[in-house]
């Protein structure tokens, strides 16, 4: 540790100018993509594949506000992204991030005491040339430095642009990137963050916060103060049964990405246009809005209750606003990855208050799968 601190001192942290991308690595891309363009409303707007000269591998490109999802399938059994589905099931691979300098942001990071994944490359098409490099992180998640500023392609040089709309729900840009880890793991994860990005941490729960009778965890804000990039980090703490983060590790095959929150401005449109097209999100049940009736009206919550009730739509209060958002079921059969739909109106957090009727649907979900 106090050789990575020594070296800290010596490299600046990677500067970060937003997300580029999340890319999934999954079982078949094609259905994938088909699944979130006709359920979230993202537009596909390029694809590589055999088509344009990738042998190994077909990738999609969507795109909704600022959200821009990959989902990328192996052709073949052999190679790490074979293995990495076999492994894992559909999950996040990567989570890339804009930078001005994609060479400094790598040697930045390793300094700081990264480890590289892919060393610093250039590539180009007829649209100009894209830099990139990668670091580990959680699990075989990577981080991708992308510099983008010479390219003005429609994902990635060898993608061909595509125009199939979907439509749109409202999602605008994403709020945060939740990692779980390992028991025992998550404050190296949350040092690594601070260590490697110069993040700071932003906010934390433990047992206390966020235990119901079955399932507990503890988990930790990490933020870059500039962009405001957040990546929250959790880890199963001892409950009288299997916390759902255990659920998680155990059907992933070790640490990785549980969620992608995803912002809207307008939760109860979006939710609707979610659930019409057939997004599957966990239910609250109707004592949960008794319980908050009060406090809707004394925060001056402008949704109408009965709407937020019908839709499922959490609300969660602090001094200076409020915040309402929605869990979906996880997107695959493994109880893995999941999204979340946030409206932010004042409200900073993640969600606290609700940690109790969320994570009750979860154990109802987990018992019904016999996990708990
Ligand atoms: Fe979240």
């Amino acid at each position: 540790m106090a050789e990575v601190i020594e070296r800290a001192v010596a490299a600046a942290p990677p500067v970060l100018t937003g997300t580029d991308h999340v890319e999934l690595w999954v079982g078949n891309a094609r259905q994938a993509a088909h699944y979130y363009g006709s359920t979230f409303g993202f537009d596909v707007i390029a694809y590589a594949g055999p088509e344009t000269g990738l042998r190994d591998r077909a990738s999609y490109v969507l795109e909704q506000g600022r959200v821009r999802l990959v989902l990328t399938a192996p052709l073949h059994p052999e190679g790490e992204l074979a293995a990495h589905v076999h492994r894992h099931g559909d999950g996040v691979r990567t989570i890339a991030l804009r930078v001005e300098d994609a060479t400094a942001a790598f040697e930045g990071a390793l300094a700081r005491g990264a480890r590289a994944v892919e060393e610093p490359r250039t590539v180009e098409d007829s649209h100009g040339a894209l830099r990139y490099a990668g670091i580990a992180t959680f699990g075989d998640t990577v981080h991708r430095f992308v510099e983008r500023d010479e390219y003005s392609g429609p994902h990635w040089p060898g993608y061909r642009a595509e125009r199939r709309p979907g439509g749109g729900v409202g999602l605008r840009h994403i709020d945060h990137t939740v990692g779980n880890v390992e028991l025992g793991a998550m404050d190296s994860w949350v040092d690594f963050y601070r260590e490697v990005f110069g993040f700071h941490v932003f906010q934390e729960f433990d047992e206390q916060d966020i235990a119901t009778r079955y399932s507990a965890l503890r988990s930790k804000v990490t933020r870059d103060q500039r962009t405001r990039i957040t990546f929250p980090i959790n880890e199963p703490a001892e409950g009288l049964r299997a916390s759902q983060i255990q659920e998680y590790l155990d059907y992933y095959g070790g640490a990785g990405v549980q969620h992608i929150a995803l912002h809207t401005d307008d939760i109860v449109e979006s939710v609707f246009a979610m659930r019409e097209r057939g997004v599957e999100f966990l239910t609250a049940p109707s004592a949960y809005y008794e319980e908050i009736a009060t406090r809707v009206r004394e925060h001056g919550v402008s949704e109408d209750l009965d709407r937020l009730r019908e839709l499922s739509v959490l609300v969660d209060f602090e001094d200076g606003g409020y915040l309402l958002q929605i869990f979906t079921r996880p997107v695959a059969d493994r109880p893995t990855l999941f999204f979340e739909v946030i409206q932010r109106k004042g409200a900073k957090g993640f969600g606290k208050g609700n940690f109790k009727a969320l994570f009750e649907a979860i154990e109802r979900e987990q018992a019904a799968r016999g996990n708990l």
